[in-house]
């Protein structure tokens, strides 16, 4: 399995390291990268409750491959916390894996490691 994430302000980058995954992980900047492997997309949200534009552009060319979404929000956001990983898996047809806040708690990483295994 393959990992893609997409950061603006390090938190889901914060997540992705904590994970031990930087060196294997493809980071998604222009929405231009493309990826040959099935993947698990680690994303923020956006807006208000909107998937980040690189990670749509990204999922419109790759999302075949795609399994599943871990989703960083904020709880400040009300209805529209992690709704980029709702967007997603409702238009891809793939799991929510886990929704975390910001760059999650210590346990957010282990649970997070136990469920995209
Ligand atoms: C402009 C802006 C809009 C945001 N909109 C939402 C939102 O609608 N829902 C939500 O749950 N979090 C929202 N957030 C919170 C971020 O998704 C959250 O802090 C995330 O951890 C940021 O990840 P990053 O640091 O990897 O970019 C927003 C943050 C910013 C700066």
């Amino acid at each position: 399995m393959k990992y893609a994430f997409a950061s603006r302000t390090g938190n889901v980058e914060s997540i992705i390291d904590r994970l031990g995954l930087t060196d294997e992980a493809l980071r998604i900047e222009s929405g231009a990268e493309t990826i040959d492997e099935e993947f698990i997309i680690f994303t923020y949200t956006d807006g208000f409750g909107d998937t980040p534009m690189e990670v749509e552009d990204f999922l419109a060319v790759n999302g075949d491959l795609l399994k599943g979404v871990v989703v960083s929000g904020d709880t400040s956001y009300g209805e529209a916390y992690c709704q980029a990983g709702d967007n997603i898996a409702e238009a891809y047809n793939v799991p929510v894996l886990y929704k975390v806040e910001n760059d999650g708690t210590d346990e957010d990483i282990t649970a997070i490691a136990d469920v995209i295994k």
